[in-house]
């Protein structure tokens, strides 16, 4: 099954709820007030909606055509404007494009980072959460290839000046915060 095929059902048969990630949830503060945001691999685009209603110009990047239409629905309901764009994502896909903010959460293409860098203005945040390889829970891939080595996202994209890390691993009381993804903020200086 064609990659597009297999997360179009998944949309298509889920009753999964757009929640924005808790990198950009708890750190919602160093947003800027104006300028143009992309929430790159979107689905239902939980953090495209928490950037437009933050004021932000927000696009939404994603493969699955069903998740898109669900995102356009959400949206015009509540009155927000997004871009979304239906594309496989690659490195050309950033190319002439420039971003005050950029989220990513949940996915996971490391050829993409030179990209995903490239494509920040100078100044520009980058959001990222995504599962770790030692995570606890059966949340998220089990391909250990979509899956984050220990501090990889700080090695992935230290061209950026790092803002905030957590990675908890499986230090202290495992019962105790999220040991399944590393949350990182970077700023393109
Ligand atoms: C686990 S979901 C995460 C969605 C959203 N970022 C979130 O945190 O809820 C992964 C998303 O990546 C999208 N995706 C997977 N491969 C892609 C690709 N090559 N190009 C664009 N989007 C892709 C899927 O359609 C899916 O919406």
């Amino acid at each position: 099954m064609q990659e597009r095929d297999k997360w179009d059902q998944i949309y298509r048969n889920s009753d999964i709820t757009a929640v924005p990630a808790t990198v950009l949830k708890q750190n919602a503060c160093l947003l800027p007030t104006q300028g143009r945001a992309l929430d790159l691999a979107c689905g239902l685009g939980g953090n495209a909606l928490f950037l437009a209603r933050h004021g932000l110009e927000t696009e939404g990047w994603d493969i699955s055509a069903v998740a898109l239409t669900k995102l356009e629905g959400k949206s015009q309901s509540a009155g927000l404007r997004i871009q979304t764009k239906q594309v496989k994502i690659t490195p050309e896909t950033f190319l002439h494009q420039a971003f005050d903010v950029i989220v990513v959460s949940r996915f996971l293409d490391r050829s993409l980072a030179p990209a995903i860098m490239g494509a920040l203005k100078p100044g520009g945040l980058l959001f990222y959460q995504t599962f770790v390889v030692d995570k606890l829970t059966r949340f998220g891939p089990s391909n250990p290839d979509y899956l984050l080595q220990r501090n990889e996202l700080l090695t992935l994209f230290d061209a950026l000046t790092l803002v905030y890390y957590q990675e908890l691993s499986r230090i202290g009381d495992l019962n105790v915060g999220n040991r399944d993804e590393a949350l990182f903020i970077g700023q393109k200086t």
